[in-house]
């Protein structure tokens, strides 16, 4: 059966971290709407220029837009087993659009763990953030996950950069956003028993075990 997982919590929670090691351990792509977005940066078009602003400012994407990008993302051949969600949906009206996508394929959201941190640190996590120039999923911390040789990623000797929206303003702003529009997603969850939380302040490995662990449990129910 087709395994589709939603990776909520704060920012700097670590959802692209985990998704990243989800999707290699069951085989379904990481579908990270951040990342799609932020692969248009320097695109010559007004939609992508307008996307980066409203992304260094630290606000939403509009929801049309949002899911009309993950729409494609899940019409390709590798999306049709499965997926890990990571920062999608963000909003109702997302979850809304992601049941009916999903309908579409004939499944639905099988589980949405919550990873729990405290804002500090995650503010913490997220002014130490690295990504690779190359792939972005490859994702470091100078304080919990540091790279080998500094500013360099181990896994492509790629050079690492900060985030544009990672400035101290633009992270303060998205957890407040987290909390506004996010937050009235985990009812909508919690309501259909397939919001699990997971303490995120764990290590990386500790909380990918407790993923797997919750994973496996769904499969056998
Ligand atoms: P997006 O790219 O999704 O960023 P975000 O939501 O701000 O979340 P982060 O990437 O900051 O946090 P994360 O939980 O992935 O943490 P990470 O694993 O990196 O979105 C960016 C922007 O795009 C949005 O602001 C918006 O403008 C737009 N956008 C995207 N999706 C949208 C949508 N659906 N609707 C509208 N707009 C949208 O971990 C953080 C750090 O901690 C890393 O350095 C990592 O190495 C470290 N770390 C991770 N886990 C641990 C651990 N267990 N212990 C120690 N360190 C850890
Ligand atoms: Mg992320």
């Amino acid at each position: 059966m087709a395994t589709y997982i939603i990776l909520l919590g704060m920012q700097g929670a670590g959802k692209g971290t985990q998704a990243a090691v989800l999707s290699k351990r069951l085989g379904v792509p990481h579908v990270t709407t951040g990342g799609l977005f932020r692969a248009m940066e320097g695109q010559d078009s007004d939609l992508a220029r307008q996307i980066q602003a409203i992304m260094k400012r630290g606000d939403l994407v509009p929801d049309d837009i949002t899911v009309a990008v993950v729409r494609q993302r899940l019409a390709a051949p590798d999306a049709a087993n499965g997926a890990i969600f990571d920062g999608f949906p963000r909003t109702l009206p997302q979850a809304q659009a992601l049941d009916a996508l999903l309908a579409e394929l004939g499944a639905e959201v099988s589980l949405a763990p919550l990873l729990t941190l405290d804002r500090e640190e995650a503010i913490a996590r997220i002014s130490a953030r690295w990504e690779c120039t190359l792939d972005p999923t490859h994702v470091y911390n100078m304080r919990t996950n540091p790279p080998k040789v500094p500013g360099i990623c181990d896994i492509d000797g790629a050079p690492l950069r900060q985030r544009p929206d990672d400035t101290p303003e633009a992270a303060a702003k998205r957890i407040d956003t987290f909390f506004e529009k996010t937050a009235p997603l985990l009812d909508y969850y919690r309501a259909r028993g397939i919001l699990h939380e997971v303490d995120a302040a764990q290590s990386i490995e500790a909380v990918s075990a407790a993923l797997l662990q919750l994973i496996e449990a769904k499969g056998r129910a």
